[in-house]
């Protein structure tokens, strides 16, 4: 993003929570599955739907406030439902470049689980309701996972400066992967560490 404002006064903004969406937003990311392709470990599923017209599996939509002195970023994710091959849609998930950079999700709407792992592979999973809040502790990874038929979205919070790593999640994953069985999400472990 560039040229964001400088402003010393409190600034806000509006956010719609039936739709997910606030305004204004002076930024707005699309990831399709051309983005995420590595990331799923069914490479035929994906291959099939990157020919069927490669859809966005979630939006995130940023607002920077930038002080003389601070920096402070929101972030809103709207995750649509859908699986590719038996894995649920989810989010590519990083770790943040500073080692000293938490973060708080706020889940607003939907269902699924927020997946959390440290770099020693030590692997939790959030369970995720509207309502859910969670502290995500520096030098966790963070992913989320929609289990519902429903779009979820979620509000994140944390300094610009903490910035996203996606390199060791893009070459490892999560210790788990959430996958539909007998029509109900399963935990796994992730085909592509064995
Ligand atoms: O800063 C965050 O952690 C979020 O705003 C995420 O960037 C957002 O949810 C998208 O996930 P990812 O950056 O892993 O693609
Ligand atoms: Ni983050």
């Amino acid at each position: 993003m560039q040229n964001i404002p400088v402003s010393d006064l409190p600034t806000s903004v509006q956010f719609d929570f039936t739709t997910g969406i606030f305004a204004p937003a002076l930024d707005l990311s699309e990831r399709r599955i051309s983005d995420l392709a590595e990331m799923y470990y069914d490479q035929a599923a994906v291959q099939k739907m990157l020919q069927g017209g490669n859809p966005v599996i979630y939006e995130i939509r940023y607002h920077p406030f930038v002080t003389s002195n601070s920096d402070m970023s929101l972030g809103v994710t709207r995750l649509f439902p859908g699986k590719v091959g038996d894995e649920y849609h989810m989010t590519k998930g990083h770790f943040h470049e500073r080692l000293d950079q938490p973060e708080i999700y706020f889940c607003i709407h939907g269902e699924g689980y927020l997946l959390l792992e440290t770099r020693e592979g030590d692997f939790r999973a959030e369970r995720w309701q509207p309502g859910t809040i969670t502290h995500i502790p520096p030098q966790w990874a963070h992913r989320v996972v929609n289990t519902g038929s429903d779009v979820l979205f979620f509000v994140a919070s944390y300094h610009i400066a903490a910035g996203h790593d996606y390199a060791a999640v893009a070459q490892r994953g999560f210790a788990q992967v959430v996958v539909e069985r007998d029509g109900k999400p399963t935990f796994v472990p992730n085909p592509r560490r064995q």
